[in-house]
């Protein structure tokens, strides 16, 4: 792999994620990785990360210096620039010249690899305090702007080179260029890395854990969980048995993609739970956000276990015995997790995770080590219909917590009515892949006066919330088109009854989350 040594920030994700799109696989390491580590993971090629600090400071996030005697290429990212530049001899200083934000730069020196058939003058994303202002020894100076004279530098004997900018953001306007330039013009690493890849990879090692055990996987209507079950179906066939829980707290027509279309286009063995009634019984008389989330969460566990002690008992009777379970971990979760810094749990999220004790399975991960977008591509690969591949982020709890007020079968129809219609006019103005996710909320608990034909109603107002995001963590409303909001407001409050009211969310998070509830 390429290492993305992270120094901090979130520059690192970006910075992997990239090194992907170019085709070569990566990896992130903490900055305290040891050479000797670095050295047992067999890097084609190593990049520094920027990050919050200044090289001076205090308790700034030091590198082990034996990791540039590896031999191993290195590229040197804002931070990781300095940090290079600092560790082999030469001169970080504070200028007093700080750069942020969008900054015109001069390449000095084309002929190098690393800057191989850049623009001599070009705009490049800047922020940092510090900067180089004497390269180590041997180097060469490559770019510099007005207030930094040495803005890009390289050993190409010894294969080290850095950027005092940002290539890994869009705003660099050849930033990838000078990514793909090191890793395949400096570093000499072939771009031969894809899904195709990743697809037959991992076949390979979950056949290698599973041999001809029995795994169970949970499908809950999103991507993760559908490409991790395909995944593992390819390479174990009917080893494998899907649940998909019916809590009833679904959308429009999520349950008839799930048992028709994926298991027309995987061929996955699936048994469906029916526990409709069963939610609306625990969940009957409770309001409290926070009560329903508990709710829903301990019956689907409930649920879930129940069909997998079933299904255990069943492979029993065939002399057989199911010790896997899949899960649709991505790898966000793994380098935040292993991160280890506690964010605060502002809501109780709940996934298929927190089986109890007596039902012990080993975990098949086999999304571990990539990406959202990564997944996406690997879904449509093989096949997955674009519905489930493409869909946005649903939360567990589904319409449960998109109720405010106590959740009713006629109140659940109600919207999942509301629901269709926004979704669909959202996708006929091909607006999916520019919002981020629109919850439609009923306000259940509210009613308000409105005027139908010639009688006047008392129903209830719902609520619009399209956000755009990058992650979930912050948020901004999205600013439809008004003809876009008329139209769904007139198509809402004609084709619901007990709806006579639309509104729109403008309230950006933080201040309020993106659910309601
Ligand atoms: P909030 O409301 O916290 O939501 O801004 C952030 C993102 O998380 C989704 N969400 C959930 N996803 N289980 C999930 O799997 C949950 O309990 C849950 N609650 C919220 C929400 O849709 C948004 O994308």
């Amino acid at each position: 792999p390429v290492l993305v040594v992270d120094f901090g920030a979130q520059y690192a994700q970006l910075i992997a994620r990239r090194v992907r799109e170019a085709s070569v696989y990566s990896e992130i390491v903490p900055f305290s990785v040891t050479a000797a580590e670095i050295a047992a993971k067999n890097p084609v090629g190593i990049v520094l990360s920027g990050g919050p600090s200044s090289v001076y400071e205090e308790g700034a996030p030091q590198l082990d210096a034996g990791i540039f005697d590896l031999g191993v290429p290195v590229l040197g990212i804002c931070y990781g620039f300095q940090v290079m530049a600092s560790t082999l001899g030469g001169q970080v200083a504070r200028t007093g010249a700080r750069e942020y934000g969008s900054t015109p730069v001069s390449v000095t020196d084309a002929g190098n690899a690393l800057l191989s058939g850049q623009p001599a003058d070009q705009t490049v994303w800047m922020s940092h305090g510090d900067s180089v202002a004497q390269a180590p020894d041997g180097f060469t100076v490559l770019a510099s702007t007005s207030s930094t004279p040495v803005a890009a530098f390289a050993n190409d004997e010894r294969r080290l080179y850095g950027v005092q900018w940002h290539p890994e953001v869009k705003h660099s306007e050849h930033g990838q260029h000078v990514l793909e330039n090191f890793l395949h013009r400096a570093a000499g690493i072939p771009a031969d890395w894809n899904s195709g890849n990743v697809i037959a990879d991992q076949v390979e090692r979950i056949r290698a854990q599973v041999g001809d055990g029995r795994v169970i996987c949970g499908l809950s209507g999103g991507v993760d969980s559908a490409v991790a079950a395909a995944l593992v179906h390819k390479a174990v066939g009917d080893q494998l048995v899907c649940v998909f829980v019916d809590h009833g707290l679904l959308r429009q027509d999520e349950r008839r993609q799930v048992e028709e279309d994926y298991v027309k286009a995987t061929g996955v063995r699936l048994v469906t739970i029916d526990a409709r009634a069963q939610f609306l019984d625990a969940l009957a008389g409770v309001s409290d956000p926070e009560q329903k989330r508990k709710i829903i969460g301990r019956e689907f566990i409930r649920s879930f276990e129940q069909a997998a002690a079933d299904l255990v008992l069943e492979a029993k009777s065939e002399g057989g015995e199911i010790r896997f379970l899949v899960q649709g971990t991505l790898y966000p979760d793994v380098v935040e997790s292993g991160g280890g810094s506690g964010t605060a749990n502002i809501k109780s999220h709940h996934n298929v995770g927190g089986l109890p004790e007596d039902l012990q399975f080993e975990l098949v991960e086999p999304l571990r080590t990539l990406f959202k977008d990564e997944v996406r591509a690997i879904g449509s690969q093989l096949g997955l219909p674009e519905e489930i591949v493409q869909r946005q982020p649903f939360p567990g709890p589904g319409l449960g917590i998109r109720i405010v007020g106590e959740i009713t079968q006629d109140r659940l129809d109600l919207l999942r009515q509301a629901d269709a219609i926004v979704r669909e006019e959202l996708s006929a103005a091909g607006l999916d892949r520019d919002i981020w996710q629109c919850p439609v909320v009923l306000l259940a608990d509210v009613r308000s006066v409105g005027v139908q034909g010639d009688s006047r109603t008392y129903g209830h107002p719902i609520v619009l919330r399209p956000v755009s995001s990058e992650d979930a963590m912050t948020a901004d409303w999205t600013r439809l088109p008004y003809d876009l909001l008329a139209k769904i407001s007139n198509r809402i409050t004609n084709e619901v009854a007990e709806v006579n009211r639309v509104v729109l969310d403008v309230t950006s998070k933080p201040p309020g989350t993106i659910e309601w509830e």
